[in-house]
């Protein structure tokens, strides 16, 4: 699996993942705004074929990150493509000199929580009533990121 920087060519490959893996998805529009934007750093994942098999979108602000988007292919889940593209956001994260990443998971979503999970992540709030069909809290999740010079090290 080869991870790289997203392009505006990687929108529909990207979108035709996001449709089966969410019930709520971003419309393509949403990615095509942020790919190559300076505060968002967003990674796709690719086969050795070159299909596309995931990716993960972040948006900087400040000192914090917000996780805003990851998923992968169905076809592919359960081989560490997840694992891969969020080692690489937290990485990218911390080269940024962010402190923190935050994200919001379904509480139901007990793959994504444990991949979560397995990288750090930690409980610290919930959004009531925050996603719809079906209508489910958000947990929200906190990774503390290295200083700049300790990730460099
Ligand atoms: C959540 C998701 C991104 C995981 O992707 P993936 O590529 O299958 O994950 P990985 O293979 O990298 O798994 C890494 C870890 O995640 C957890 N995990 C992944 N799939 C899991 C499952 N079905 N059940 C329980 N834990 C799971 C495990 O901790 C796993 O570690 P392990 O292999 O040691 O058990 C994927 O299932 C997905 O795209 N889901 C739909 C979209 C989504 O929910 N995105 C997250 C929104 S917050």
């Amino acid at each position: 699996m080869r991870l790289r920087v997203a392009t505006a060519a990687d929108v529909a490959a990207i979108a035709a993942i996001e449709s089966v893996s969410f019930v709520d998805p971003w419309p393509p529009e949403a990615f095509l705004g942020l790919i190559g934007q300076p505060h968002v750093d967003c990674t796709v994942a690719e086969t050795p074929e070159g299909t596309m098999a995931g990716y993960c979108v972040v948006l900087h602000a400040g000192p914090e990150g917000d996780l805003a988007n990851l998923a992968t292919a169905p076809e592919v889940r359960g081989r560490r493509v997840a694992d891969a593209l969020l080692t690489r956001a937290l990485d990218a994260a911390a080269a940024r000199g962010a402190a923190a990443l935050f994200l919001e998971v379904r509480e139901g979503n007990a793959p994504a929580r444990a991949l979560y999970a397995r990288h750090g992540f930690l409980p610290v709030g919930r959004r009531p009533r925050y996603y719809r069909h079906p209508t489910e809290d958000a947990l929200v999740l906190r990774r503390d990121l290295p200083a700049p010079s300790a990730a460099a090290g």
